[in-house]
């Protein structure tokens, strides 16, 4: 059985000046998990347009710079008037393929994340962002969380990778090589870029989720794409607040879940040796994917 774990604490990971948002106390309704209900009743008028504006706006520059899984699932999420009910997404997700949201209070600790995700569960924070965040928000709201990560879920091979991830990252924590592996995370479930047969697409929801940055980051000439390489990847480091200056791009879902296929182990000991990349540097003879 599940206890509610009263005032679990908040995650903070990168460097804030602002304490975390969101209420983890709730009355004790935050159970060991870091789950809690959707706080449907709390939502506004003014939080439903929010979110109603949003999924206009970016749904609207999807063609040609989403990929196609992507653009296939979005319908699923249901309503794009009001937040959605995340019961009522399930309802599909489960049938697609054995996922469900859960509603969580904000950011939460890596290892209660990476069980959530090895449980097939993905954690959907529930409070949506203040008008004036309209165009950009540090935190990961509910439109960041449904719109930008939701509708991959539904890809059966994507879906396994993320199981796969969850469990990895079980271990990874336990290799204490839990940020090597959140830098993969990083780079893929969230700045991932994929080489479709008519050109490069974003699947990354921190791409699709932004305004701004789908644009940057699919056509932009700015910033570097490499192809995606597992220790390459893992040495780099990554800014949290602002566009990415370096996309890593895979040619398909399959060898993204057969490249992660094989023990971590002996990875993360040859990382421990190896110094980190910085953020946007380009190593000699490295090619950048045109
Ligand atoms: N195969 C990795 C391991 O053995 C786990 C993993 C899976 C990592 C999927 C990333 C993505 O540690
Ligand atoms: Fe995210």
């Amino acid at each position: 059985m599940e206890v509610a774990t009263p005032g679990a604490k908040p995650a903070v990971y990168g460097q804030s000046d602002r304490p975390p948002r969101g209420d983890y106390a709730r009355g004790g309704a935050v159970l060991a998990d870091y789950t809690c209900p959707q706080d449907y009743a709390s939502y506004t008028a003014a939080d439903h347009d929010t979110y109603r504006r949003l999924y206009e706006r970016q749904s609207a520059q999807l063609p040609g710079m989403a990929c196609d899984a992507f653009i296939a699932s979005l319908p699923s999420l249901g309503l794009k008037d009001r937040i959605p009910r995340f019961e009522e997404i399930n309802d599909r997700l489960y049938k697609a393929t054995r996922w469900q949201v859960v509603a969580v209070p904000g950011l939460i600790p890596e290892l209660a994340f990476f069980t959530l995700l090895a449980n097939r569960k993905f954690p959907v924070t529930d409070w949506i962002r203040k008008p004036e965040e309209f165009d950009y928000i540090v935190e990961p709201d509910v439109f960041h969380d449904l719109f930008g990560h939701v509708p991959m879920l539904f890809d059966p091979v994507f879906a396994d990778y993320v199981q796969r991830y969850g469990a990895g990252g079980i271990k990874a924590h336990g290799l204490a090589a839990g940020e090597k592996l959140a830098r993969l995370y990083w780079y893929t479930v969230e700045f991932g870029l994929i080489k479709q047969h008519d050109g490069l697409r974003a699947y990354g929801a921190g791409i699709l989720s932004s305004v701004g940055e789908l644009r940057h980051a699919v056509c932009s000439p700015a910033p570097r794409r490499l192809p995606l390489a597992l220790e390459r990847t893992m040495r780099s480091r990554y800014k949290i607040d602002s566009f990415q200056s370096t996309y890593f791009v895979i040619e398909s879902f399959d060898q993204l879940f057969d490249m992660t296929a094989p023990d971590f182990a002996p990875l993360y000991e040859r990382l421990a040796t190896q110094p980190d990349i910085e953020a946007g540097a380009i190593l000699p003879g490295e090619q950048r994917i045109e």
